[in-house]
C-alpha cells in the first residue's frame, strides 16, 4: 500500500499526478491546526466511548510528540503523503500502530480540512486586527502630534485648501478603522466548527460536537454539515477585506512617494525605508512605499481566484477547494507584513515645513475663503466664485499672489470691492476656521482624536 486510501486501487498514481495533486508543499502550514483538531476529535472519541480512554490517550501523547518533532524539523513529508492530515496520521499509525488507525474514525478529510483552516483562520485574523490595532495606535499618536502642522490639501491632485497634517492622518484612521470592522465582521461569521460533518451528511457514530466545539474554542458547531465542508465563502469575505485593505494601503504608499518626491518634498521618508541605485549615486528611491503599493495586486489576485474557484462548483466538496489555501495564505502573510511596515514608516517620517510652507504660499488655496468672505458681505456665493476666479486669472497673467493685488486692480474687476473688505486670508487662518463637525480645525481634530482613541481603547478592552 502506497496511501492511506488505496485499497480499491490496482495501478499506482502516476509520478507527475502525484506532484499535481499533492497540497502537503503548502498545507504542511497547517500541521499545528491539524494536531489541534485531531487532539480534541481524539478526546470527544475517548469520551463517548467510539474508542476507548486507553487509545484516546495514546493517540493525544502521539499527536503531542509529532507536533514537537515537525516544530523541531524532524519529520520530512513527501508528496506520496498527498496532505498534512494523511502525513500525520501515517506518522501517528507508524509511532502507536493500530490505535492511530482509529483517530479518523467518525471523521473525513472534507471536515478535517476545514477544521485546520477555520483555526488558521481565526488564529491569524487575530493578529492581524492586532496589528491593525498597532497601526491605528500609531496613527492616532502621530496626528496628535501634529494637529497644529500645516500641509495642502489636494484635489485632482492640485493644491486645493489647507489642512493640518493631524487632519489628514485622521481620514487614514478612519479608513483603516473601516478595515477593521469589515475584518471582525467576517471573523464572527467564520467562528463555526465543521468537525463532525464528516464526508458530507454528518455521522451515525455517536459524536459530541459541542464538546470539541468547545475544546477548540469555536463559537458554535456549524449547522449543515452539506454546508459546513463545501463553504468557503468566510475565505472570500476575508480575500476581500484584505483586497479593501490593502487598497487602502496602497493609497497612503502612493502619497508618501509622491510627497517624498523632489518636485514635493513634503516628508522626508526615513533611510530604513529607502534603498539606494546601483547606478546613480544621489539616489535615495521610496522602494518600501512604492512595494506595500505593488503588493496590492497579488491580495487582489487572490480575491478573483477564489471567486472564480467556487463559481459553479456543486454541494458538496470538490478537489477544486484545495486551490484555496494558498491565496489564503499569501494574503495573510501580505496583509499582515504590510500594515506593520506601513505603521514604522509612518511613525518614522518626518515633515519637512519649509518646504511645505512653499506649497502652502502658491496655489490660491484661500481662493474659496476668500469667495466666502464676499457672500458674508452679502455677495451671492455664483457670483463671489466668479469674482474670485477673475483675480485669479489676474494674479496668474501677472505671476502674483492675492496679496500683490492693489485696490485699483479689484475695483476694474468689481466695482463693489469700494465698500467690500478682504479678511485675513493665511493658511493658518483658513484651517482655524473649519471647525464644522469632521472639519480640519486643530480644536475638531483634536475632538476626533479623542473620540477615535476611546473607540480602540473599546476594542483592545
Ligand atoms: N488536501 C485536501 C484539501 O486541501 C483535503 C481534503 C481532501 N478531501 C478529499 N476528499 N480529497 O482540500
Amino acid at each position: 500500500m502506497s496511501n492511506l486510501w488505496d485499497g480499491r486501487f490496482e495501478n499506482e498514481m502516476a509520478g507527475a499526478v502525484a506532484e499535481f495533486n499533492a497540497s502537503i508543499g503548502f498545507d504542511k502550514r497547517l500541521y499545528d491546526c491539524d494536531i489541534d483538531g485531531s487532539v480534541a476529535h481524539a478526546a470527544m472519541l475517548g469520551e463517548t466511548g467510539i474508542i476507548t480512554r486507553g487509545e484516546s490517550d495514546r493517540i493525544i501523547a502521539a499527536l503531542e510528540e509529532i507536533r514537537r518533532d515537525i516544530a523541531d524539523g524532524k519529520i520530512t513529508f513527501s508528496v506520496r503523503q498527498e496532505d498534512i492530515h494523511m502525513a500525520v496520521e501515517e506518522e501517528l499509525t507508524a509511532r502507536i500502530g493500530d490505535a492511530g488507525k482509529k483517530l479518523h474514525t467518525a471523521r473525513s478529510r472534507n471536515d478535517q480540512v476545514q477544521v485546520d483552516v477555520r483555526l488558521f483562520f481565526m488564529r491569524e485574523t487575530k493578529a492581524i486586527l492586532e496589528e491593525l490595532i498597532r497601526l491605528e495606535s500609531a496613527i492616532l499618536e502621530k496626528a496628535n502630534g501634529n494637529r497644529e502642522e500645516l500641509i495642502v490639501g489636494f484635489t485632482h491632485m492640485q493644491h486645493a485648501q489647507p489642512v493640518t497634517v493631524g487632519f489628514h492622518l485622521m481620514a487614514y484612521f478612519q479608513m483603516f478603522r473601516r478595515d477593521m470592522e469589515r475584518l471582525a465582521d467576517a471573523r464572527r461569521r467564520a467562528d463555526k466548527n465543521p468537525l463532525g460533518s464528516g464526508a458530507l451528511s454528518g455521522t451515525a457514530y455517536p459524536i459530541d460536537r459541542d464538546m470539541t466545539t468547545k475544546l477548540l474554542g469555536f463559537g458554535a458547531p456549524a449547522e449543515n454539515a452539506m454546508d459546513a465542508v463545501s463553504d468557503r465563502d468566510y475565505i472570500i469575505e476575508f480575500l476581500a477585506a484584505a483586497a479593501i485593505s490593502m487598497m487602502h494601503v496602497s493609497r497612503v504608499a502612493e502619497e508618501f512617494v509622491y510627497w517624498n518626491s523632489s518636485e514635493f518634498k513634503f516628508i522626508a521618508i526615513d533611510d530604513a525605508f529607502c534603498t539606494g541605485s546601483s547606478m546613480m549615486p544621489q539616489k535615495k528611491n521610496p522602494d518600501v512605499a512604492e512595494l506595500l503599493r505593488g503588493k496590492t495586486g497579488r491580495v487582489y489576485g487572490g480575491l478573483v481566484a477564489m471567486l472564480t474557484v467556487m463559481k459553479g462548483t456543486p454541494l458538496a466538496f470538490n478537489k477544486d477547494f484545495q486551490e484555496d489555501k494558498e491565496p489564503l495564505f499569501d494574503a495573510v502573510d501580505t496583509w499582515k507584513a504590510s500594515i506593520k511596515i506601513l505603521r514604522e514608516m509612518i511613525m518614522k517620517t518626518q515633515y519637512r515645513r519649509e518646504e511645505i510652507d512653499k506649497h502652502l504660499a502658491a496655489g490660491f488655496m484661500s481662493a474659496t475663503d476668500f469667495a466666502d468672505a464676499l457672500t458674508r458681505q452679502g455677495i451671492p456665493f455664483r457670483e463671489s466664485h466668479n469674482i474670485v476666479g477673475r483675480v485669479v486669472k489676474l494674479c496668474e497673467s501677472r505671476g502674483c499672489d492675492f496679496k500683490d493685488i492693489k485696490k485699483d486692480d479689484l475695483l476694474a474687476i468689481d466695482s463693489r470691492f469700494e465698500w467690500l473688505t478682504i479678511p485675513d486670508l493665511s493658511a493658518r487662518g483658513l484651517v482655524n476656521a473649519r471647525a464644522s463637525f469632521g472639519g480640519t480645525a486643530p480644536s475638531e481634530v483634536e475632538r476626533q482624536i479623542k473620540t477615535c482613541r476611546a473607540w480602540l481603547d473599546g476594542i483592545k478592552r
